[in-house]
């Protein structure tokens, strides 16, 4: 059997980069998948089912609370429970502190920060109510714990990430709910798209490694977190960033 048979997968920002890879993992895995985001992706869908997993997709922007709630109703709806959920739907954040528009700071902050507050909210919600609890794997970054000029909403955003995920783990610590963080380094993905070859090379001097990480090595931390293998691990952030934090 399967590690995660059975089990229903939400998870936000599924379509791309980290997102994509961890519900790709999971369904490996045998788990159901909804994937949450902005606009479908037949081919990610497809992608999903080829492995012989339920899959679906609903729309929502995370930045909107009642998008949220109805977008984990849907899941249960769909899928009968709601076990591993994947706060991850995020986007980058440009420009120094007295530059940035006061709507980029905002729109940063209900994405980045809201919308994990959101999710965190109508899912807890939903796995008290089952007997099994559930894990909630939040998405922060390296820069849930150092910062980065010129990204002040996103790392406020990454750091608040990280307290949420604390606050939640020991709300829910007796209730059979795991919440933790995952940080990772930079990471080959859209996210990044924008960026010359000067600065991601200058981005991959930061790493210990002296490289980006790839999707697929944040998404196995990801099960990590998801699976009963990480029993004892509630309000922990977890580094998966070729070193970035050690140096
Ligand atoms: N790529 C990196 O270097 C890196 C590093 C550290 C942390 N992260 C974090 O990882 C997460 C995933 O990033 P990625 O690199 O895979 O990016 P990505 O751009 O490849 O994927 C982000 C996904 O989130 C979705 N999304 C954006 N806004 C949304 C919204 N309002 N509601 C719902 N979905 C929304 C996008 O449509 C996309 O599918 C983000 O939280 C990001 O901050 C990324």
């Amino acid at each position: 059997m399967k590690n995660f048979e059975n089990q229903v997968a939400f998870i936000t920002g599924g379509n791309s980069g980290i997102g994509k890879a961890s519900a790709l993992s999971v369904a490996r895995e045998g788990a159901n998948v909804m994937l949450a985001d902005l606009k479908e992706n037949p081919e990610v869908l497809r992608e999903i089912k080829s492995l012989g997993v339920k899959a679906s997709f609903v729309r929502c922007d995370v930045s909107k609370a009642e998008e949220v709630k109805n977008a984990i109703a849907e899941t249960v709806k769909q899928f009968g429970s709601l076990d591993i959920a994947l706060n991850n739907a995020g986007i980058g954040d440009q420009g120094m502190i007295h530059e940035k528009s006061l709507e980029q700071w905002e729109r940063v902050i209900s994405i980045n920060l809201s919308g994990v507050f959101y999710c965190m909210k109508y899912e807890v919600e939903q796995m008290l109510k089952q007997k099994t609890g559930g894990k909630i794997i939040n998405v922060s970054s390296i820069l849930g714990q150092v910062a980065e000029a010129g990204a002040a909403a996103y790392v406020a955003a990454k750091h608040g990430v990280v307290g949420l995920t604390k606050t939640a783990a020991i709300e829910y610590g007796t209730k059979n709910i795991r919440v933790n963080a995952i940080g990772p380094g930079y990471i080959e993905t859209p996210l990044l798209k924008d960026m010359d070859e000067e600065k991601i090379h200058a981005l991959e001097g930061r790493h210990t490694m002296k490289r980006l990480g790839h999707s697929e090595e944040v998404a196995k931390a990801f099960l990590w977190l998801a699976s009963n293998d990480s029993s004892f691990l509630t309000g922990d952030y977890i580094p998966v960033d070729g070193g970035y934090l050690a140096q």
